[in-house]
Parts: C-alpha cells; sequence; structure tokens
C-alpha cells in the first residue's frame, strides 16, 4: 500500500445548536442526550451549503501539504448527500477549487472515509495519481426528521479532509458490508411520478438504534483483531484509536472490551455530534493541528454504519 496523508483540514457551520435548543421543540433533555450518547453540542448549517464545508476543509488540507488546487490529480467526496443528487459533491468541490480532474463522490454512509482511503490507496499504487484529496463531508441535519427524538439528537453537519500522497504510512486497510438495510436506512422516494405504486415518505433517516450499537462494537473487535494479526502487533502497541464519532457509549464499551486505556479513544463527538464520514477526518484533523498525532504514532481508524458497512485502517503517521 503507498498513502500517506501529507495535509488534513476542516470546515464546520458557524450555528452552534446545544441540546438545551432541542429541548425547545423535542421531548427530550440535554440530561438525557448526555447520558445516552455523550454529545453537548453539534453544528448545523444555517448559510453554508456542503460545498462550502467541504470546499474550507480542503482548502486548509492543500495548505497543510503545501500544494496547490492544480496539484489535486482526483478528487474523492464521502458523502450520503451533497448539495444536489447529480452533480456530484466532488465536481462541486472541484468547481470551487477550480480544477477539472476526475471527480466522484462514494456512498458507505458513516464508512465512507475508510473506503474513500481504500480507493486513494489503489489510484497512487497504481500510479494514476499523486496526489488524491478524499473529503468526507457530511450534512447530516437535510436527512434528520427534526421531529424524531430517537435519531435528531445524534447529528450534526460538517466535513474533514486529507491530501493523500505516496508513501508508506497505510498498513492496513479492511472494508466489509453486511447487508442489512432495514437497521440504518434512508429511502430516496419516488418523486411524483405517475407511474409509481407508493409514494414514499421523504428521505429521514431510520435507525434501530440498539442493533447498531451491538454491530459497531463487534466490528471493531473483529477490525482489531485483523489488524493486529495480519501487522504482528498488540492492541497495546497501537497509540491512538479513532473511532467513528457516533456514541461515546460505543467508544467507551469498545476500549473497555480491549481493556485498553481511554486517553487512547479521543473524542470530539461532544461538540459536534455523530458527521458521519466526515468525524474520522475531522478528528484527524484536530489531532494533527493540536500536535497529538506525530511522526511514527500508529493510528487505528475504525468505522460502521448504513449498509451495514463497517471499515478500519491502521497509518504509521510520516
Ligand atoms: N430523549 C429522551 N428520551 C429518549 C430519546 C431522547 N432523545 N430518544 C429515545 N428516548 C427514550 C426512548 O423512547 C426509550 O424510552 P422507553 O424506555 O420509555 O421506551 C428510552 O429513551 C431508551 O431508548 P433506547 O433506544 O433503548 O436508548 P439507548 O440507550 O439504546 O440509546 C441510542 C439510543 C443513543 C440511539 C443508542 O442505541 C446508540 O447510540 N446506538 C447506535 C447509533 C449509532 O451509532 N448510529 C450511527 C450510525 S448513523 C449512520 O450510519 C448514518
Amino acid at each position: 500500500m503507498s498513502l500517506k496523508i501529507t495535509g488534513t483540514g476542516r470546515g464546520l457551520p458557524q450555528r452552534i445548536v446545544l441540546n438545551r435548543d432541542l429541548e425547545e421543540f423535542l421531548d427530550t433533555s440535554d440530561k438525557w442526550i448526555r447520558e445516552r450518547t455523550g454529545i453537548e453540542e453539534r453544528r448545523i448549517c444555517v448559510q453554508e451549503s456542503l460545498t462550502d464545508l467541504a470546499y474550507e476543509a480542503s482548502i486548509k488540507a492543500l495548505e497543510a501539504a503545501g500544494k496547490k488546487a492544480c496539484d489535486i490529480d482526483y478528487i474523492i467526496c464521502s458523502t450520503i448527500g451533497g448539495d444536489y443528487i447529480t452533480p456530484s459533491l466532488a465536481c462541486s468541490l472541484g468547481q470551487r477549487l477550480g480544477v477539472v480532474c476526475p471527480a466522484f463522490d462514494l456512498n458507505a454512509a458513516c464508512t465512507g472515509f475508510i473506503y474513500a482511503l481504500d480507493l486513494a490507496q489503489s489510484l497512487l499504487n497504481d500510479k494514476k495519481a499523486s496526489s488524491v484529496l478524499v473529503v468526507g463531508a457530511e450534512r447530516m441535519s437535510a436527512f434528520t426528521d427534526w421531529t424524531d427524538r430517537s435519531t435528531s439528537v445524534l447529528f450534526g453537519d460538517g466535513a474533514g479532509a486529507c491530501l493523500c500522497e505516496p508513501g508508506s504510512a497505510l498498513k492496513f486497510l479492511y472494508t466489509d458490508s453486511k447487508g442489512d438495510v432495514d437497521i440504518l436506512y434512508s429511502r430516496t422516494g419516488s418523486g411524483n411520478s405517475p407511474f409509481a405504486k407508493d409514494v414514499s415518505e421523504k428521505g429521514y433517516l431510520h435507525m434501530t438504534g440498539q442493533e447498531v450499537f451491538k454491530f459497531a462494537v463487534k466490528s471493531f473487535e473483529k477490525h482489531v483483531e485483523l489488524a493486529t494479526k495480519a501487522l504482528e502487533i498488540e492492541t497495546d502497541d497501537i497509540d491512538l484509536y479513532l473511532l467513528h464519532q457516533a456514541n461515546k457509549r460505543i467508544i467507551d464499551f469498545a476500549g473497555q472490551r480491549l481493556g485498553l486505556d481511554a486517553k487512547k479513544f479521543p473524542i470530539n463527538l461532544t461538540r459536534y455530534g455523530n458527521i458521519s464520514s466526515a468525524s474520522i477526518p475531522l478528528l484527524m484533523d484536530e489531532l494533527v493541528r493540536d500536535g497529538k498525532i506525530k511522526k511514527g504514532d500508529k493510528i487505528f481508524c475504525s468505522a460502521f454504519g448504513a449498509g451495514l458497512t463497517s471499515g478500519s485502517c491502521v497509518l504509521e503517521w510520516e
């Protein structure tokens, strides 16, 4: 595998929505949300488009890598939905960046960032590209039924970007999907087709939370076993575990089952909620900029989401 991450960046909406703000229109409480999820606040798009957030994240990643937009050979955006159904978010981002390289979106729900890294490493490996911009960008507020307390308190909006270039940082990558659309889904609907039998509901997210919880913990354990075997290392040799920021209880539980120190599991879901596939690159950017990810550190990234998809990778930071 020939990939290293040479620059990271993030883009977030201005508007901060506190748990208390949700109490105004939902039968919920700050206490319930904190205790059951760890989330204290989230960012929600008011004026920003998703392209705005992806652009901000991308410019910062390029600056950090010392590169210009014209250096990008490929743009891969991971998202469950951009500003348009078509064209892709990657194309609207490409237009904003002023580049004409291939650009496409990938939808593997919350696992999308890991899937995108996998494709980026293939492009770099095959020498089809020497720099691939990978962006996880999600506007979860647009897919949320704001009358449903069981889902709407969980999500937020944001973007995280990475510039990927040839290198040997990526040591392990695994992805899979279980094929279960009933536990977690959002339908596209049939529009106003006069021929469709059912006029589907709007595309809001539906989730059987406890099933997702179990799947998340099982997937993480399986991936850790695969990675440690493949790399012939111990779980403790990993410096940081960057887990998909869905719920603090999932992260705590996963760490405890492996007997690992909670300090190895950084979180930012307290401030942003679950931003689907943007959550890992955004967390990575914060840690890199805070000097908490350093050269030589072994970083385990792991995500799970609708599909049900799951994926993990190990990076030895260069
Ligand atoms: N405020 C107050 N009460 C609530 C709320 C709320 N926001 N939501 C649910 N409740 C109530 C329920 O109605 C239920 O009440 P009852 O006991 O009277 O029936 C009670 O709280 C417990 O509900 P549970 O669903 O059992 O709560 P649980 O502890 O399982 O927590 C949660 C729910 C937070 C969703 C948890 O299951 C979870 O985090 N699951 C994983 C979700 C996840 O990771 N999703 C990520 C994937 S998203 C993607 O891929 C796009």
